[in-house]
């Protein structure tokens, strides 16, 4: 499928690593034009130069989404040049959510918290910008390899263990979910191809919220 994505300027926040980057690289493959922010200039631009070497168009804004001026300068950067906004991935911090606002974890009450935030602000959002015929959606991650999910398993007493305790409990395969298979659920939803698909949350997790995770497998 053609998702028409040729010459879409898409900015993705948090583009420079983990799921960000595989956005990056999706949408660039599709041939749109990403605009990787993020906060660490020399990241953002080595996810640059990469593309730019494989002959794809891409650019860089660096910004501390924290800051309200960094995020003005992150949604003006380009604009000049292009005129114009097709999509944002709010990667870094809101849109691409969490499972835990659906299940818990343990010892994560502000973050399965703050999730529960990204995915009301997402309905939110999606009604409130109606009228400017723009949609909005979420997806949903369980479990994906990623430096900020490497940093969290290493933080734990046990991480091999862990993380084998962790992928025998994903449904589908056993396995963590890639980043690229994210963010060809996020290229979709950014294209054309779901012009009549907005305020949903879709889970790209191998089955780990919905399923039976204890028979799941089972002989
Ligand atoms: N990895 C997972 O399993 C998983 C699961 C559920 C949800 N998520 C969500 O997916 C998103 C991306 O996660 P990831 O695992 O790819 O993270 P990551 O830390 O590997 O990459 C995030 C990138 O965003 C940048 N960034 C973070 N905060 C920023 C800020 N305030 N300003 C500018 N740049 C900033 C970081 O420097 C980094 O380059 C996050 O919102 C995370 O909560 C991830």
């Amino acid at each position: 499928m053609d998702l028409q994505l040729a010459d879409k300027v898409i900015r993705v926040t948090g583009g420079a690593k983990g799921i960000g980057e595989g956005i990056v690289n999706v949408l660039a493959a599709e041939g749109a034009i990403p605009v990787v922010i993020g906060r660490k200039e020399a990241d953002n631009q080595q996810v640059v130069d990469a593309l730019e070497a494989a002959g794809k168009q891409a650019f860089q804004v660096v910004a501390e989404l924290t800051r309200p001026a960094d995020s003005e300068k992150a949604v003006n950067a380009g604009l000049t040049q292009f005129g114009r906004i097709d999509g944002l991935v709010n990667n870094a911090g809101v849109n691409i959510t969490s499972k835990t606002a659906d299940t818990g974890q343990g010892n994560t009450s502000a973050y399965a918290a703050a999730n529960g935030g990204r995915n009301a602000l997402t309905r939110k959002w999606a009604v409130e910008l109606l009228k400017y015929g723009i949609r909005v959606n979420a997806v949903v991650v369980a479990e994906c390899w990623t430096p900020l999910y490497e940093r969290w398993i290493q933080s734990l007493p046990n991480p091999t263990d862990k993380l084998a305790s962790i992928t025998a409990h994903i449904p589908l395969e056993n396995r963590m979910t890639t980043a690229e298979e994210i963010a060809n659920t996020t290229a979709f939803l950014l294209s054309s191809r779901s012009s009549h698909t907005t305020g949903q949350l879709v889970y790209v997790d191998g089955g780990y919220v919905h399923l039976d995770r204890a028979l799941a497998n089972a002989d």
